[in-house]
């Protein structure tokens, strides 16, 4: 049961690929909470039946773009302001691609034609959907808009690869656009970075299933998963937070201040030979 947290207001959501993408989450939620919204994914995902049943459920028009390709983001915002008869309130960029990542080209192998696509697809889009908004001027003041990253943009983790430099540039657009579109016409950008999680993109992750329980250990909440992000995002697009802007928000459940935990540590010292640890568990 929602509290009408979206009532009035209009959005865009792109990233919805099927019931486990955080975007899915993301509209069912927002529709849930009283908003209206058009949907937006790749020419390819838009003709999948999962997607379609996902406009339908939300009653939403469905926009086929590819969010590297301006003139298609232009069709985006246009006919959503049209059908959704006004200016847009909220926009969510749940996307993310890596082709090093899909044809197992590791860091210090790069195929810089795919490092180009990761950066193009993953980061550089949220720039040109922020831009065509803004030179359309299709946003309301005090709209906000989103995209969704991982703490792999300021630590490294094994396998995350060239995802780490996309989700980098990605906060940083948020903090440079931010400044502009704030100063401009009061519209705030964030990024959320959230737990590792099962998804269609979070499973072409190297060790995925590792790092999900490692950081579910290291988290005291523990892991925030893809109904735990819908909810943050949709505080993010509601009035209740009017002030936040050019932020990377964690939603994670502690991990990113986070060190070493007793869950993580229990599991770590199993590794070990019992004979090779003294009583208290450390190392003889
Ligand atoms: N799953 C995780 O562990 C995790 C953790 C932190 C952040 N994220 C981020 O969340 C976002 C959503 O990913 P998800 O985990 O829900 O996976 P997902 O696979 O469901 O969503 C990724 C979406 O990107 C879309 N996409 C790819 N190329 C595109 C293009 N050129 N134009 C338009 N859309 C394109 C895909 O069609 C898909 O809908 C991504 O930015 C991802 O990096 C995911």
């Amino acid at each position: 049961m929602g509290c009408n947290l979206l009532k009035g207001k209009r959005g865009i959501i792109f990233g919805a690929l099927n019931d486990m993408s955080i975007a899915w989450k993301v509209a069912e939620l927002a529709h849930e909470e009283g908003a209206i919204f058009t949907l937006s994914n790749t020419h390819i995902a838009c003709r999948m039946g999962n997607v379609v049943e996902l406009a339908k459920k939300t009653g939403s028009e469905l926009i086929p773009a590819d969010a590297t390709n301006v003139e298609d983001l232009e069709n985006v915002f246009k006919t959503s302001m049209e059908v959704l008869g006004g200016k847009i309130d909220f926009v969510l960029h749940s996307i993310g691609m890596s082709l090093n990542v899909r044809k197992k080209r590791v860091y210090n192998d790069l195929d810089y034609n795919f490092l180009s696509k990761t950066l193009d697809i993953s980061a550089i889009s949220f720039h040109k959907m922020i831009q065509t908004a803004y030179k359309l001027d299709a946003i309301n003041e005090w709209g906000s808009i989103v995209a969704l990253s991982y703490v792999a943009a300021q630590r490294t983790l094994y396998g995350y690869n060239d995802m780490a430099d996309a989700k980098a540039l990605l906060e940083s657009i948020a903090r440079s656009f931010g400044y502009i579109y704030g100063r401009e016409k009061k519209v705030r950008i964030n990024t959320i970075s959230q737990s590792p999680t099962i998804t269609t993109a979070g499973s072409g992750v190297k060790g995925i299933n590792s790092l999900i329980d490692f950081s579910d250990r290291m988290s005291p909440l523990g892991n925030a998963d893809a109904l735990d992000c819908a909810k943050y995002c949709v505080t993010m697009f509601s009035d209740y937070t009017r002030k936040v802007t050019m932020q990377n928000l964690f939603n994670d459940g502690g991990f990113s201040s986070m060190g070493m935990s007793l869950r993580a540590m229990d599991q770590y010292n199993k590794s070990f030979d019992p004979e090779e640890l003294a009583e208290d568990g450390s190392e003889i």
